[in-house]
């Protein structure tokens, strides 16, 4: 809940991106934010005021006349009751007023009457956003203070044109007001590494070993870590999840590989192995798919173990200031979690209690112990975006140092 309390004022003008503006809505408001719509006559066009209000749990403003609207907040503090303006999609002829401070409508009037920051996403056709017009318009608005994100290169959805225009993806809107709304961030200038998901490890071309690890813990630590401001390399395992906006991320199959690319981000300050790495691969790996013989004997699985990567990691000698476990469990967790700081050269290990009945392997949730040499700490169950949100902010208590 990176945006809890927060209360965002998003500007819907018209174009035919608003219908991201409903997915817009969601993202912010799954962040913790409160999220009050303000629609344009054009975008009315486009989407209607029934499912923004129904996505935004809110009334929608619509009318700068209206007598009601008026009475019941009213322009001015529509305008200041926020910690942001965001105005998604912005079109070419609402950035015109903004540049020169027209007002006469209500999302223009609030834009005029407003004193908080404002993000808008440009959503145009191409041969309009490069207009020395409206080129000369983002100059202004740039100069005034206003943030942009956007417009991105692709494919225009009316036209099928090419080229700059379209607007932003909500994901990545919503992660730059995350940024924007940010408190301090105590993690600049430290580079951290984080491994998420399962590996895979092939018995032939066609077939594989797995487990069931989602990479939802992992790269919800990835995405913590980068919000407080740490250069974050994400070595993330087959998984179906997007890459989180804002960090790098390294796509690896085979724990060998996982390794070679966790080795290849050193000298790092973090180092936070999520990821649920087989501890076996197969050295009967066969080039071809390999086939049932009639009346032969199933193939027999060779197996060897894999590199470890975090007791890899810990007794390394350019060994992060901090390096960061995790133990899945399913029984004896504070022993086996202890005793696996001390093997894995590890300062902390976070504990979690796997067996099925928990449902934590590939679920939302997580109920974590923190084990260090100082001794147990136990967190409730939480979001595992909560215990990515929670566990952050207790790496920056150990690092930041200097920086928190
Ligand atoms: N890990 C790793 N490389 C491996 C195996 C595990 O980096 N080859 C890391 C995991 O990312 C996790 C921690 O080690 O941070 C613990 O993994 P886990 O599988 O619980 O422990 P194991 O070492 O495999 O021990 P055991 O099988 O006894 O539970």
């Amino acid at each position: 809940m990176t945006l809890a309390g927060k209360r965002i004022l998003l500007i819907i003008a018209g174009g035919i991106a608003a219908y991201k503006s409903l997915d817009l809505i969601r993202r912010l408001r799954e962040r913790g934010a409160s999220v009050r719509p303000i629609m344009t006559r054009g975008a009315q066009e486009f989407i209607t005021p029934l499912a923004v209000g129904a996505l935004a749990a809110s009334h929608v403003y619509i009318d700068l006349f209206s007598r009601e609207d008026e009475q019941d907040v009213g322009h001015i503090r529509l305008a200041r009751e926020c910690d942001l303006i965001v105005v998604a999609p912005a079109t070419a002829d609402l950035m015109a007023k903004m540049a020169h401070g027209l007002a006469d409508d209500l999302a223009s009037t609030v834009l005029l009457a407003s004193d908080r920051p404002i993000l808008i996403a440009p959503a145009m056709n191409p041969k309009m956003w490069q207009k020395p017009a409206t080129q000369r318009n983002r100059q202004t608005l740039e100069r005034d203070g206003v943030h942009f994100i956007g417009p991105m290169e692709g494919e225009m959805a009316e036209s099928g044109e090419r080229g700059l225009g379209r607007m932003a993806e909500p994901l990545d809107i919503a992660t730059h007001v995350e940024g924007m709304l940010a408190g301090p961030k105590p993690l600049v200038g430290l580079k951290a590494v984080v491994t998420s998901g399962p590996t895979h490890e092939p018995i032939d071309p066609v077939r594989y070993i797995a487990n069931r690890s989602s990479g939802k813990q992992g790269h919800a630590i990835a995405a913590a870590l980068a919000r407080l401001g740490a250069e974050v390399t994400l070595v993330s395992g087959p998984v179906t999840l997007p890459d989180p906006a804002g960090l790098n991320v390294v796509h690896v199959e085979r724990a060998e590989e996982m390794r070679d690319a966790v080795l290849a981000t050193l000298p790092a300050d973090i180092a936070v192995m999520v990821a649920a790495v087989a501890d076996w691969r197969v050295i009967t790996s066969a080039g071809q798919k390999i086939k049932k013989q009639p009346g032969e004997a199933p193939p027999p699985l060779q197996l060897a173990e894999n590199p470890d990567i975090l007791k890899t990691i810990g007794h390394h000698e350019l060994r992060p200031r901090l390096v960061v476990g995790f133990a899945a469990e399913t029984e004896h967790v504070e022993e086996n979690g202890k005793a696996k700081l001390q093997r894995k050269g590890a300062d902390l290990i976070v504990a979690n209690d796997v067996s099925p009945e928990t449902g934590i392997m590939g679920g939302d949730r997580n109920r974590v112990r923190l084990i260090t040499h100082a001794g147990i700490e136990a967190w409730p169950d939480l979001s595992k975006d909560e215990v990515a949100e929670r566990l952050a902010l207790w790496i920056a208590t150990q690092v930041g140092g200097s920086n928190a």
